[in-house]
């Protein structure tokens, strides 16, 4: 067969190991042939292609980011898009694609397969947001950076016994803050899930002043104030009609310096959660996914996702993939509470 691989969306960590594992099993295992489109959805759209074979595999285990490029592209969006991905398909003598992206990707993935592409998706995001999976490459990673910067951000602050806001990726889910908050012992986590309440986040940061230590809040880029309490802005939607986060810890030390007459300043973390190498558990996951991604297109199970249960890693309908978010539910945003204050 000839597989052609692709990488849609916002990138992140251990992209490149999947590619390398598919490759690797593939040709070696399997016999088959490779060829990469760049930039996302773009490429089948435009034909762009570049040789994938073991040789430009080599090396890439540990890199960041993507050797095959990406782009937040949605052809479905674009008239006449799905019949130009299935004209160039049939051009480049692609059989089957593994598309490896997150809720806006496989999304595309799905209705392609719909409209009779073979298509296996491949689980990938620092938000942690797809429901099919227990967890994505590239989460780890980014909780990692983010402990990283609320450990350092801890010391800073006790030396000023200032208020310091750490603020986190993660779009409408609150993996990242919860699970970086948790293990870098903040004194509040503010997540999308639950609206917060400014007066009760002033309490605990005055709370912890008194304990005469200072105050570290995480909070999630896509958290929000009850109704009525601040004014927030809102961002630009990209072309899958997501708004442009960001902004929220700003307005948040805005908010506490005001309420409580204490020095609050934030620190925005962005693109470096999604930067650089990947953590040991995200290259194994990252490998494993694409082992079985390349076994998912060999036995023909097409419209398919790999996806981790437990510690097995299975096939699960695009379908189910993509149909909602998975967000952080009540109960483990509790377990973090107990530490608020
Ligand atoms: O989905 C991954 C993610 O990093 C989100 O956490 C964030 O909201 C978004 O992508 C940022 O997108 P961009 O790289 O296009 O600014």
């Amino acid at each position: 067969m000839r597989i052609g691989v692709l990488t849609g969306g916002g990138d992140c960590p251990g992209l490149n190991a999947v590619i390398r594992a598919v490759v690797r099993k593939g040709v070696s295992i399997y016999g088959h042939e490779f060829v990469g489109f760049r930039d996302g959805w773009k490429g089948p759209l435009a034909g762009d292609t570049m040789p994938l074979d073991i040789q430009a595999v080599r090396g890439i285990l540990p890199r960041g980011g993507t050797i095959l490029g990406s782009s937040r592209t949605n052809p479905i969006k674009i008239e006449g898009g799905v019949d130009r991905i299935k004209e160039n398909l049939a051009a480049t003598g692609v059989d089957a694609l593994i598309a490896i992206g997150g809720e806006d990707t496989l999304g595309v993935a799905k209705q392609l397969s719909d409209r009779g592409v073979k298509v296996v998706g491949v689980p990938k995001t620092i938000d942690n947001d797809l429901s099919g999976t227990d967890y994505t490459f590239g989460f780890d990673t980014a909780v990692n950076i983010a402990t990283e910067a609320i450990d350092r951000l801890h010391t800073t602050a006790e030396s000023h016994h200032r208020a310091l806001i750490c603020e986190v990726m993660g779009r409408h889910a609150g993996w990242i803050a919860l699970h970086a908050g948790m293990a870098g012992g903040a004194n509040v986590i503010l997540i999308p899930e639950k609206p917060f309440d400014i007066e009760r986040v002033c309490e605990y940061v005055e709370s912890r002043f008194r304990t005469r230590y200072s105050p570290i809040l995480v909070v999630a880029e896509g958290a929000h104030p009850l109704e009525g309490q601040m004014t927030v802005q809102a961002g630009e939607l990209d072309s899958f009609g997501h708004v442009r986060l960001g902004g929220i810890g700003e307005m948040l030390a805005k908010e506490i310096e005001k309420r409580t007459g204490k020095e609050a300043r934030t620190t925005v973390l962005g693109h470096i959660q999604r930067g650089g190498t990947p953590t040991a558990f995200d290259r194994v996951l990252a490998t494993r996914f694409g082992l079985q991604a390349i076994d998912a297109v060999h036995d023909g199970e097409f419209g398919t996702m790999v996806a981790l249960r437990g510690t097995d890693i299975v096939r699960v309908g695009l379908d189910e993939a993509t149909a909602e978010l998975k967000t952080v539910p009540v109960s483990r945003y509790a377990e973090a509470e107990v530490f608020f204050g």
